[in-house]
């Protein structure tokens, strides 16, 4: 479909939807310089094994790699900006009678943009528990990785002393429950869905576009390339390129 013909039907199914679901993934981080998972060289599943460093088991082998890997990327995250495409979707909600933020991204870009409530998929990175008890741990997590300081060591638990881990989901553990059920809500009852950044790799994410898509919503993916597994449009290009033309098409109506 023509991109010009595909924005405009898009900016006209906005200005009428009742409710709209946004799903972003790493690549509306990625103009502000997080890397994401999966982009050949620079994605962080190029340069890591993710079974060394984001699993349980990882985790438990070798504490210390996983924390000071996770306390690097809160670190870059930190240093990171939200770009225009995080202040877009901020600005897109407070024109849209009801909009509802999904995230498989685990910075806070969204929230230090404006977005109010998104809902987490796979956590946050700015948060920590215990690896034993799962209470939530209330001390200042690091965000300095010194490489001359040797091995960062996660603190310990002030309950009972387990390792404090990141309030990640690792591959292999359960979803948020509650996360997941809100997100499966609002793709089965939104008159449109942009699917904004993502490989559309991991599940149960990768569904929200079908579920979506099968309840009669107008599916758009925002993607450098296009994804033919996935139900919808592809508006191809940077999310920064799209994001704000579609905020500004909405202010104006
Ligand atoms: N604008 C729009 N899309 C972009 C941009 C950009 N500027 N840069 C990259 N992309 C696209 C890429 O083409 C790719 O399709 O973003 C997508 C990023 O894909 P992944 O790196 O696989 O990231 P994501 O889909 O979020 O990964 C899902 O996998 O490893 C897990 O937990 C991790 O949450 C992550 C999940």
């Amino acid at each position: 479909m023509d991109a010009d013909y595909l924005f405009n039907q898009t900016v006209e199914y906005l200005k009428t939807a009742q409710h709209v679901v946004i799903s972003t993934g790493a690549g509306i981080s990625a103009e502000s310089g997080i890397a994401t998972f999966r982009a050949p060289s620079t994605g962080l599943w190029s340069r890591y094994k993710s079974g060394e460093l984001a699993t349980a088991e990882a985790f438990k082998r070798n504490p210390s790699l996983v924390w000071g890997w996770y306390t690097w990327r809160r670190m870059q995250v930190a240093n990171a900006q939200p770009n225009t495409a995080h202040r877009a979707v901020a600005a897109m909600a407070q024109c849209l009678p009801h909009m509802t933020l999904i995230t498989q991204n685990v910075d806070d870009l969204h929230e230090r943009a404006g977005s109010q409530d998104p809902i987490h998929l796979h956590g946050h990175l700015a948060t920590a528990r215990c690896f034993t008890c799962s209470q939530p741990y209330l001390d200042t997590l690091p965000i300095v990785v010194d490489p001359d300081a040797g091995p960062l060591e996660p603190p310990r638990c002030q309950h009972c002393e387990g390792l404090i881990r990141p309030n990640v989901v690792w591959f292999g553990e359960r979803m948020p429950e509650n996360e997941m059920k809100r997100a499966r809500i609002a793709a089965f009852d939104c008159d449109v869905m942009l699917s904004i950044g993502t490989s559309g790799s991991v599940a149960p994410a990768v569904y929200l576009p079908t579920i979506a898509a099968e309840n009669g919503a107008w599916v758009v993916h925002i993607n450098l390339e296009a994804d033919s597994t996935a139900p919808g449009n592809t508006l191809i290009g940077p999310a920064t390129h799209w994001l704000p033309k579609l905020a500004q098409a909405l202010l104006s109506a």
